[in-house]
């Protein structure tokens, strides 16, 4: 089928590639010169594994192109999706301009095209409920041709996102027209192994079942990261509770990781707009109340943690922060709880130095010249009073303590992933403090008490 992509950032990019990688003519616009002008060299402007080699592969078959036009992507589109960004804006509203601003060069667009066919608009991107069937009815005032508008929620992690969209849990298709249906159930039906993965509902269950999703994994997030207090307090172990509880079938294991807190673009911002939607009909909704609250003290606790732990006073220590993404296998640093952690320790004047495998160059926009940037994570933590890690990188794992241990001033590491293995930490005396997990409290030897 021929399709168009409207908007090649993360979620655009990846669909325009994965659509034309199963066999659809596929062009995406983009409207930034500059990434447009990488995307038609055949480079993502984005780290995602898998993607560039992918991308390649269908710029070279002719399966997929680009360009900055919306009419021209149009011509011959069976099916056009919208993939344009929604961010959250500070009040805690989604901004509709880029998707109305795209929703109505669409409409131009239409309105010039004379095809013959059925053309169905696909809402990509993170929308307010009621947005779909709001943009149908002001995009029917403007076009005589024959449309549809279909709400189609995303699912994609990054890191994994490629694999996310080619092997789908399920595809969501909200709207009103079965004719739209059968159009997307044909489009997605190399991706299909069960029916039941393909299921249509109206707009507003759609759109509602993406902010359900989310919401639903970031609340069984910072549930565990309050199950993580209790077990520091009573000795028990959130590793154990998250096999104990993840292996009964009715709950699952996926999801129940404690850490330092949850962040990315989507979570943080899907609970707020989740109470939004609350609030615009007048619920106080509790529930995601407490899932924010919880994910904000998190990255507090965890620097209270290195303030009472460390010996020594925070103000002065150096601090070695591993990990700045707001997850392994990515450059995001969106919400990602290295931002608060990181200005929490400078706050309480401790000297931070920073690693990261990806996300350095983002970082380092946000905090310049306050932190030391280093680019080995064994330099930089020779000499600091501890380390903190942020992001669970796989590296961090394999790393040469003994080596580590060594060289740091005293050897104390605040896991804020609990993704280090403890009997490593033990072998090489390492004191160390995981989340609701417990502590290894090894003799500390302080090098230098010179400062
Ligand atoms: C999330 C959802 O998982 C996707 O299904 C969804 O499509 C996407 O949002 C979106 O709305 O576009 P993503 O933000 O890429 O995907 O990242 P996740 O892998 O979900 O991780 C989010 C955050 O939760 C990270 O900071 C991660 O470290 C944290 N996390 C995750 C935990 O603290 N514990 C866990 O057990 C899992």
């Amino acid at each position: 089928m021929d399709v168009a992509v409207i908007g090649c950032g993360y979620v655009g990019l990846v669909t325009a590639t994965c659509l034309a990688s199963i066999g659809h003519r596929v062009r995406g616009v983009e409207k930034d010169q500059k990434k447009l002008a990488r995307l038609l060299e055949g480079y993502s402007p984005i780290f995602e594994p898998g993607l560039v080699g992918l991308l390649q592969e269908q710029l070279a078959n002719g399966s997929l192109s680009f360009g900055a036009s919306i009419n021209e992507a149009m011509r011959d589109a069976e099916v056009v999706y919208l993939a344009v960004g929604t961010p959250s804006k500070p009040d805690g509203t989604v901004d509709m301009t880029y998707l109305e601003a795209a929703g109505k060069e669409v409409c131009d667009a239409l309105a010039t095209i004379q095809s013959d066919y059925l053309v169905t608009i696909v809402v990509k991107s993170t929308v307010p409920v009621g947005t779909n069937r709001k943009l149908y009815y002001s995009l029917r005032q403007n076009s005589k041709l024959e449309f549809q508008v279909v709400s189609n929620p995303e699912f994609l992690k990054e890191g994994s996102a490629v694999n996310d969209f080619l092997e789908p849990d399920r595809i969501i298709v909200g709207g009103e027209s079965p004719e739209a249906f059968r159009i997307m159930r044909r489009l997605y039906d190399p991706l299909i192994k069960t029916e039941d993965t393909f299921l249509t509902m109206n707009w507003e269950s759609a759109e509602l079942t993406k902010y359900a999703a989310n919401t639903m994994l970031a609340s069984r997030i910072s549930f565990m990261n309050e199950m993580s207090i209790l077990c520091d307090a009573y000795g028990a172990d959130v590793e154990d509770l998250r096999k104990g509880i993840g292996s009964d079938k009715r709950i699952g294991p996926a999801f129940l990781r404690a850490g330092v807190g949850f962040g990315g673009s989507c979570f943080p911002k899907d609970v707020a707009a989740m109470e939004h939607i609350s609030r615009a009909i007048g619920h106080e909704n509790l529930f995601v109340e407490a899932i924010q609250t919880i994910n904000k003290s998190q990255k507090r606790r965890f620097v209270e943690k290195i303030g009472t732990k460390l010996g020594r006073p925070l103000a002065g220590s150096t601090i070695t922060v591993w990990g700045l993404a707001f997850k392994a296998d990515t450059d995001d640093i969106r919400e990602s709880a290295a931002i608060d952690v990181i200005r929490y320790l400078l706050e309480g004047g401790a000297n931070v130095r920073a690693h990261d495998y990806k996300a350095m160059d983002n970082m380092r926009e946000v905090f310049t010249d306050q932190v030391e940037w280093m680019q080995d994570p064994v330099a930089a933590a020779a000499g600091a009073d501890a380390i903190a890690i942020l992001t669970d990188w796989p590296q961090y794992n394999t790393m040469p303590f003994r080596k580590i241990s060594a060289t740091m001033n005293q050897p104390v590491i605040f896991d804020g992933r609990n993704c280090l293995i403890r009997d490593v930490m033990r072998e090489n005396g390492i004191r160390y403090y995981p989340i609701g997990r417990p502590v290894i409290e090894s003799n500390v030897r302080v090098r230098s008490s010179s400062r």
